[in-house]
């Protein structure tokens, strides 16, 4: 398990590429399933999930070949349901695959997806969407055996907008009989992209309201080829990683248009941001005010998953801000670690009080989970001096050379 070496202190410059989504990606791996024949993936990102997911494909009787960002998956012949648990344990996305093998196959079998670090991550709603769509599910406490004569489309309602349980309806509902309405579906780009791949491959899918879709399923899904759309965590990243350390950087292929959010929070630290088309030019020299409150929320509204990274940077803001997590129960998992740098946070439930400190100090650092790991590379590029971060493993999960992109940033980082 590598870890990384990095010399802080100095502002980012220069131009990154931003890499291909990885959950614009994993969906349409899964979805991939539900065609009988080729899918052809452009701009994969080459991370850890995306192998991880390829190799359950494999497993499941897919042909998978990489060649660099394009990934084909040939899934003529599935000759199996059953999800391996070892792949299955490792990855919470394997959740989505319940859609497609019960669209294409009628039945799965799976170990029930771990939770992890940041929360229990629950399946109540993909389940409870599944079963209005004529799915039986055997309960156990740790495995997931589900079957259908026929998936039926249904009128569904998510209590949540979740984002997995969002996808498992859409791809079970494209090849069911009849129209599903899928009302609170979440609005993730992910989404978007996950619909505009089935649409080409001949799914009718219509949005009939902001968080509200229509699927009338088909008798079948043909050939198919997609780019990614670039990734806006990894793009968020980034960023935030230039406003840490005072920077002035330019992203090209940047999802500027899905990132409101953050680029609105940017201009209320005093960051320069200019956004054309897919390119994003931030000049973040002056960036140093606080951020009195923000909290995460579904699409469009903060992610969830740039809240450990905005915390890491925050810690060396001019000020006090307040940070509140609503998406996961347990995702401040950072905090000790940014702690043991000298930032100064203190934790109240589901908010975190961040008071800026003039520096980090540069240390021994260790990642326990893929964005938490992120952060603390924010953290140590605004540090003085070297720091180790142990767990580079996690980050390999999301981010597909996190040495290189940096590295293109002027940043002295490198994986030992
Ligand atoms: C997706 O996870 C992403 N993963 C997550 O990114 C992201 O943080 C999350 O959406 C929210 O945006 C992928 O796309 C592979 P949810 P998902 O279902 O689908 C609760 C990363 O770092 N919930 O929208 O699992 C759940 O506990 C990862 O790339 C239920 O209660 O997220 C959570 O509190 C981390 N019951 C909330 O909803 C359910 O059946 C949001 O979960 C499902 C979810």
């Amino acid at each position: 398990m590598g870890s990384l070496s990095i010399k802080g202190g100095r502002p980012l410059n220069g131009e990154v590429n931003i890499q291909g989504s990885k959950n614009g990606a994993l969906p349409l791996l899964t979805a991939s399933l539900l065609i009988s024949g080729k899918t052809v993936l452009h701009n994969c990102p080459r991370i850890k999930d995306i192998d991880a997911m390829a190799q359950l494909l494999k497993t499941l009787g897919c042909e998978i070949t990489f060649e660099k960002n394009t990934i084909t998956i040939d899934a003529t012949q599935i000759c199996d349901t059953h999800c391996p648990q070892k792949q299955v344990q490792a990855m919470r996305s394997s959740i989505m695959l319940l859609g497609p093998l019960l669209g294409r196959c009628q039945s799965v079998r799976m170990n029930r997806p771990g939770g992890c670090v940041i929360g229990e991550r629950p399946t109540d709603l993909h389940e409870a969407a599944l079963q209005k769509m004529n799915v039986r599910f055997e309960t156990a406490p740790d495995t997931i055996t589900a079957y259908t004569e026929k998936l039926k489309g249904a009128d569904i309602y998510l209590t949540f907008p979740s984002v997995g349980a969002t996808e498992n309806v859409i791809m079970a509902a494209v090849l069911a009989e009849g129209v599903t309405h899928l009302k609170n579906a979440a609005r993730e780009p992910e989404i978007e992209l996950l619909c505009e791949f089935l649409k080409r491959a001949g799914a009718k899918i219509r949005r009939i309201g902001e968080n509200e879709l229509e699927i009338r399923g088909v008798k079948c899904l043909h050939e198919v080829s997609m780019k990614v759309m670039p990734d806006r965590i990894v793009a968020g990243t980034y960023l935030l990683a230039a406003v840490a350390t005072k920077g002035q950087v330019v992203l090209r292929n940047a999802p500027c248009r899905q990132m409101d959010s953050l680029i609105g929070l940017l201009r209320q630290m005093g960051a320069g941001v200019l956004a054309d088309h897919d390119i994003l030019y931030m000049d973040a020299e002056s960036a140093y005010l606080p951020v009195e409150y923000v909290q995460t929320q579904v699409y469009p509204g903060f992610p969830t998953d740039l809240q450990s990274m905005l915390l890491a940077t925050l810690t060396v803001a001019r000020g006090e801000s307040v940070l509140e997590e609503t998406i996961f129960e347990d995702r401040f998992k950072v905090v000790p670690e940014l702690r043991n740098m000298g930032a100064d946070i203190r934790e109240e439930g589901r908010r975190a009080y961040i008071k800026g400190v003039s520096f980090l100090r540069a240390t021994h650092l260790t990642a326990y989970e893929l964005r938490g790991g992120a952060a603390l590379v924010i953290a140590a590029l605004a540090a003085r001096g070297e720091s180790t971060i142990d767990g580079a493993h996690f980050i390999e999960r999301g981010y597909e050379n996190i040495c290189r992109d940096l590295q293109c940033l002027n940043a002295e980082i490198c994986l030992q």
